[in-house]
């Protein structure tokens, strides 16, 4: 079975969060004055530029309008379908090199682990760009995962050098771009271009580091750990890291004992007797849990690296739960609260919230390091009548003593909260969502957007946990295909409020194949811009909701007329949703991010090629398919969607 068949089955920043309300003066205003000096069309009153305030009174709308783009066709072409008036190129692929040392990629075999260490990692998800200047940035990218068939001769017999090319080809490459003639390239060996592997030094932070949870044979400490992987989305601090989310972490995970029962908490996290093919735990001990049952208890987590200092030990956040993280959205609260909101992308898993004790303050680098470490996670529970669309809903703190978790329901400490967060919110009856993937801030109010991609087992089955997932509330399907997006605004505007009121902004479904009812979708969706699996989701500074799909694209059956998966975006004034781009052949369409001035669009294909469908991209003729991360623009280099 591949990958993605897995990733259906077993389950993603940028940079327009509302945290700027403190920091814009110092930083993004000056981004902001750049940029719209480069693009006079562009036009914003002072105060509304990028990541701007909630609750900051000057705000004007666009000049131009919020969707000003012909919607493009849904498609089954092997390349990237665009609007008119739009063009794209390749900015880097899997195994392209990041050094001038190491070679062009030409072929999988030919590829090296030495070589690998110095190339673009396989299979890109979610991207975060940091600005340094109008015409330079580092643009961070998540590597998720492997095509196994690219790295091992047998597959079921991968060699020990194999194993390790493949710990390579996983977690972030920090890439330094510099734009010529206005097109963005990727400049070799930049100051801040480095891997961050699998195999790369990682240290804990938070309640759990140190816990014996954590304490392996290595690491005695439960301090120090080495590497990420199963990075999926991502997010952006206001002092300007990256933060990288570990998600399917239990696929790499294998247990060499004949006979062997999972633990109620192995099983909750899908770790079993076999991992997904990539028999880590071959050569790796730390990947057999016989040997190391607490190894996977060090991976699951948020992990904050700093774009800017090449030198700098990623931390883990243990703070912010242990789970399977597809993003994590950063915005400040009126009081300077950071919050991070967070999925855990599983059918019938939980949405998670994080609030720091302490406020950010600006250029305070000492203090805001440990803004993440100290703070309090809670899941979410929303409330409807029945079979209403809207509702209430409430945040669960996860603490020792409060909403059902203590002794009685195998909790003694904070760490163990964060180690085996799904334990604990399932004890403090949080609501299980179908699959939560990523979650995105409005810009300018206090708005939080989440897809909820898919759940077959919606009415039917319960979670890894045993938790009946029932029919209702955001979960308005059973035996859900398609897929639906959520949105909630906190009480008072305030994100730090444990209470909330939420809404459907759009019920993905098939009005071509459906003649009523929710499968044929909520009213927005339409024979032009079918969709289903919703799954990344991020605001550009506009204000405009940008949506990439990973979803059935057999264009078939329940799928009918909807294409290769694809990306849209939507007004979230309207509801309109209009579809932008359409990916290659067996793609998923991940990640995206926007050059500060706006006029370049960053998109991540992923997986091309997939269910083998055949495909090519980018490089055609009989060319193996590699992901690859894409760079669209306008050809009168106008602001991208306007
Ligand atoms: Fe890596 Fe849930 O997507
Ligand atoms: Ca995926
Ligand atoms: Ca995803
Ligand atoms: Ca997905």
């Amino acid at each position: 079975m591949q990958y993605g068949e897995f990733d259906d089955q077993n389950h993603p920043r940028h940079s327009t969060s509302d945290f700027a309300r403190l920091i814009d003066a110092a930083l993004d205003r000056r981004a902001f004055m750049r940029a719209s000096l480069g693009t006079a069309a562009f036009i914003l009153t002072t105060g509304c530029d990028s990541q701007s305030a909630q609750n900051t009174s000057s705000i004007s709308t666009p000049t131009e309008p919020l969707l000003g783009f012909d919607a493009v066709a849904s498609s089954t072409a092997d390349t990237v379908t665009l609007p008119p008036g739009y063009t794209w190129s390749p900015l880097i692929s899997w195994g392209d090199p990041i050094s001038a040392s190491a070679n062009p990629f030409s072929h999988p075999d030919a590829l090296t682990a030495a070589e690998q260490a110095l190339a673009f990692g396989d299979n890109n998800d979610g991207m975060t760009l940091f600005e340094v200047d109008a015409d330079h940035a580092v643009l961070a990218v998540n590597n998720e995962y492997i095509n196994r068939w690219n790295f091992y001769s047998d597959t079921a017999n991968p060699t020990a050098d194999e194993v390790s090319k493949a710990q390579l080809a996983h977690g972030v490459t920090l890439l330094n771009l510099h734009r010529e003639n206005g097109a963005w390239r990727v400049q070799l060996d930049g100051p801040n271009t480095r891997r961050v592997t699998a195999q790369s030094p990682v240290q804990f932070s938070g309640p759990a580091s140190g816990h014996s949870l954590l304490q392996t044979t290595v690491d005695p400490s439960g301090t120090a750990g080495t590497g990420t992987f199963a990075n999926c989305g991502t997010g952006r601090t206001p002092w300007g890291t990256l933060l990288t989310c570990e998600e399917n972490f239990n696929a790499y995970f294998s247990h060499s004992a004949a006979a062997y029962t999972p633990t109620p908490a192995q099983q909750r996290y899908g770790l079993g007797e076999s991992d997904w093919g990539l028999h880590w735990g071959r050569f790796d001990a730390r990947f057999d849990t016989a040997s190391e049952p607490n190894e996977p208890h060090r991976f699951g987590w948020v992990v904050e690296i700093d774009p800017m200092d090449p030198t700098n030990t990623p931390r883990k956040r243990t703070a912010l739960g242990r789970f399977k993280h597809e993003n994590a959205e950063v915005v400040l609260a009126k009081d300077g609260r950071v919050v991070v909101y967070m999925g855990d992308d599983e059918r019938g898993e939980y949405l998670y919230r994080f609030v720091s004790s302490a406020s950010f303050r600006p250029g305070d680098a000492a203090h805001n390091s440990t803004l993440l470490d100290e703070g309090t996670l809670y899941a979410a529970r929303f409330e409807a009548p029945d079979d209403a669309l809207s509702g209430s809903g409430q945040w669960l703190a996860l603490k020792l003593g409060e909403n059902g978790i203590g002794p009685d329901s195998g909790f003694n400490d904070q760490a163990e909260i964060c180690v085996l967060t799904r334990l604990a919110a399932t004890a403090a009856a949080a609501t299980t969502l179908d699959r939560p993937e990523w979650v995105s801030a409005h810009p300018t109010k206090a708005e939080v957007y989440c897809a909820l991609t898919n759940n077959t087992a919606r009415g039917v089955g319960s979670n890894a946990g045993g938790v009946s997932m029932p029919v209702g509330g955001p979960n308005p399907r059973a035996e859900n295909l398609y897929g639906q997006i959520v949105r909630w605004r906190p009480t008072g505007g305030d994100h730090t409020s444990d209470t909330f009121d939420w809404d459907l902004f759009a019920v993905a479904g098939n009005p071509l194949v459906h003649n009523d009812g929710l499968n044929a979708g909520s009213s927005n969706i339409t024979p032009g811009n079918l969709f289903n699996a919703p799954d990344g989701l991020a605001f550009d500074k506009r204000g405009a909701l940008w949506i990439q799909t990973d979803g059935n694209f057999s264009n078939a059956g329940e799928f009918a007329g909807m294409g290769n998966n694809q990306m849209l975006a939507a007004n979230p004034e309207t509801g309109e949703i209009r579809r932008f781009l359409v990916g290659p052949l067996g793609c998923e369409v991940t990640g995206m991010q926007w050059s500060e001035d706006n006029t370049a669009l960053f998109v991540g294909i992923q997986h091309p090629g997939d269910h083998s469908s055949g495909s090519h991209f980018p490089d055609g003729d009989d060319a193996i398919p590699r992901a690859t991360v894409i760079v669209v623009t306008r050809q009168d280099g106008g602001v991208i969607g306007a």
